[in-house]
């Protein structure tokens, strides 16, 4: 492993924001749980250097939801990056996710690596998808950077998860993007939110990342939809300019009362 200092990037994800602060998705006020995920972050020595947060970052995808987050990530100063999430609505996130720290940019560099964000969103659907045009992006994209780590970040899952409700809205034409990933080795990393649990894959020498959400979590390897009852998290991920990294999920300690009955989200 190297010795010169990393690239410290946290993932943050499924945030479900609502316009309306005091509402709760299944029992849980994602508000409250945002705040305590934030809190936690703000004590990390050291901080980190950037945030990606990947989708579902507002419930009900209304400006307001999108205004708050913006107003609670503002101050802490960390160069935040952003992709959307099949909650979200992409068009209202563009206006308002724009002001530095948070950087409307998919394309980027940073501590040696290639960041590459996708929009995997489908309107009005659960699953996701790839365009035609996003995997043409990220094809001259890939070209383009040559030998430089890289970073691949979408909200869907590009692979199976081994739970049968959530493998019917995993990304869609994951084979075109799978396709476009095995072109090009200096792809190490691929980092996915969505299932709102930990995972982690290895496929042809590049690492899949699956992250718990900012509040409810779900149950791991479940047929049908069901509740998890651990705790909120992030991944935090060390990033080497050698293509090396490490990685580990930080869980945060929050009581709440779930609506264990809850058949869907
Ligand atoms: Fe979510």
């Amino acid at each position: 492993m190297s010795q010169v200092s990393p690239l410290l990037i946290a993932q943050v994800t499924d945030i479900h924001l609502f316009a309306n602060p005091s509402k709760d998705l299944l029992g849980l006020p994602t508000v409250k749980s945002f705040h305590t995920v934030l809190e936690h972050l703000q004590e990390l020595l050291p901080q980190p250097d950037l945030l990606l947060l990947t989708g579902d970052l507002s419930q009900d995808g209304k400006l307001k939801s999108y205004e708050c987050l913006q107003n609670w990530l503002t101050p802490l100063g960390i160069p935040t990056y952003w992709l959307p999430g099949n909650h979200d609505q992409p068009t209202v996130m563009e206006q308002v996710l724009n002001q530095a720290p948070i950087f409307p940019q998919k394309s980027f560099q940073a501590g040696g690596w290639q960041f590459l964000l996708l929009n995997s969103a489908v309107c009005g659907c659960v699953h996701g998808h790839l365009s035609p045009e996003s995997l043409d992006w990220l094809d001259c994209q890939l070209q383009r950077t040559g030998e430089q780590p890289t970073l691949i970040s979408l909200h869907h899952p590009p692979l199976l998860v081994n739970s049968k409700w959530l493998d019917r809205s995993t990304l869609q034409n994951s084979e075109e993007l799978l396709k476009v990933i095995d072109r090009y080795p200096q792809v190490r990393l691929v980092v996915f939110g969505h299932i709102h649990q930990e995972l982690e894959r290895k496929r042809r020498g590049v690492r899949y990342l699956g992250t718990p959400s900012t509040c409810i979590q779900f149950m791991p390897e479940s047929t049908e939809f069901g509740l998890d009852t651990s705790d909120p998290g992030f991944r935090l991920i060390n990033l080497y300019p050698d293509g090396t990294f490490k990685t580990r999920v930080e869980r945060v300690a929050f009581t709440h009362q779930l609506d264990m009955a809850a058949t869907g989200y």
